[in-house]
């Protein structure tokens, strides 16, 4: 048999890709900080596909639980006799503010999560793989924000930029091996990132749903795609990195307004 860990799977984008795994027939190890809700879901699918389902509760943004989730999941892999064929970095956190006016801490939060877990959990598997040599898939859930600087997300947007260049390369780098890399970047998705990021959504114009943005990902993870972008009208917006760089952060600010708001009671 073969196992998926999946980070981030207690809601949004990484409960719906838990969702396809299982379906394809996939045992799940699912990590997030909400214990409850990890289980809750792991109880349904093990018993909607017959697949074995473990939850570990981690802060993935605590260097040092990251640096001991692999004994924890290789002791998992053991009792379950069982390899890990896909990662799934798809954990991660932002806050949709002018850089000057953020907290310094939370940004510090979303670096240490967007980059140095997937980072450090990123080698690890790797270097199980190579081992295994069984056909493996690394996805890296990037965003949109990762290939158009966006105004409001100087962090997030170049934390996003770091794990899509960062996905590109290894994949570059493990051609030939048995493990394809791909970075997934939706665009705005409907899930309650948008409230931990301190937005309000005005109208649903142009936001994909959480179980298409699955879907569609994990498609082009077994296709082998690098670099992904679901939905016609985010592929389109690419083409905005050929503006002139104000007029482009100009159009990006006020594509997002058209559908979002910043909530004005919004704090971390
Ligand atoms: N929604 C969008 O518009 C959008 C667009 C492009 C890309 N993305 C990316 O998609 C990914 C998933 O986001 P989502 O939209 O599905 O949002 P979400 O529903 O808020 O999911 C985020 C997940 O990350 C987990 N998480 C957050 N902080 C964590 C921490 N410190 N340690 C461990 N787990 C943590 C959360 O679980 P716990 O709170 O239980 O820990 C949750 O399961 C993110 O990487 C996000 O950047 C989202």
């Amino acid at each position: 048999m073969s196992t998926a860990l999946i980070t981030g799977a207690s809601s949004g984008i990484g409960e719906d890709i838990a969702r396809q795994l299982a379906a394809r027939g996939l045992n799940l190890i699912l990590v997030a900080r909400r214990k409850e809700l990890l289980d809750k879901l792991a109880d349904e699918l093990a018993a909607s596909h017959g697949i074995t389902a473990t939850t570990l509760a981690c802060d993935l943004s605590d260097r040092q639980s990251v640096g001991t989730l692999f004994e924890r999941v290789d002791a998992c892999l053991a009792e379950h006799n069982d390899i890990l064929t896909i990662l799934v970095n798809n954990a991660g956190t932002g806050f949709w503010k002018p850089f000057a006016e953020q907290d310094l801490a939370g940004l510090q939060r979303d670096i240490d999560l967007n980059i140095t877990a997937l980072t450090t959990l990123s080698h690890a598997f790797v270097q199980r793989a190579h081992k295994h040599g069984q056909r493996s898939y690394l996805m890296n859930v990037a965003s949109l924000a990762g290939i158009l600087p966006t105004p409001g997300y100087a962090v997030y947007s170049a934390t996003k930029g770091y794990v899509r260049f960062f996905s590109e390369i290894l994949d570059y780098e493990l051609r030939g091996s048995a493990i394809s890399v791909t970075a997934a970047c939706p665009g705005v998705v409907l899930t309650p990132f948008l409230d931990q990021a301190g937005q309000n959504v005005k109208k649903q114009t142009g936001i994909m749903t959480s179980p298409e943005v699955a879907k569609m990902c994990v498609n082009a993870m077994y296709a082998g795609k690098v670099v992904y972008v679901p939905g016609w009208l985010n592929k389109i917006a690419i083409y905005t990195n050929l503006l002139p760089r104000r007029l482009r952060g100009w159009l990006l600010e006020r594509s997002m307004l058209v559908s979002i708001e910043a909530r004005p009671d919004a704090s971390r």
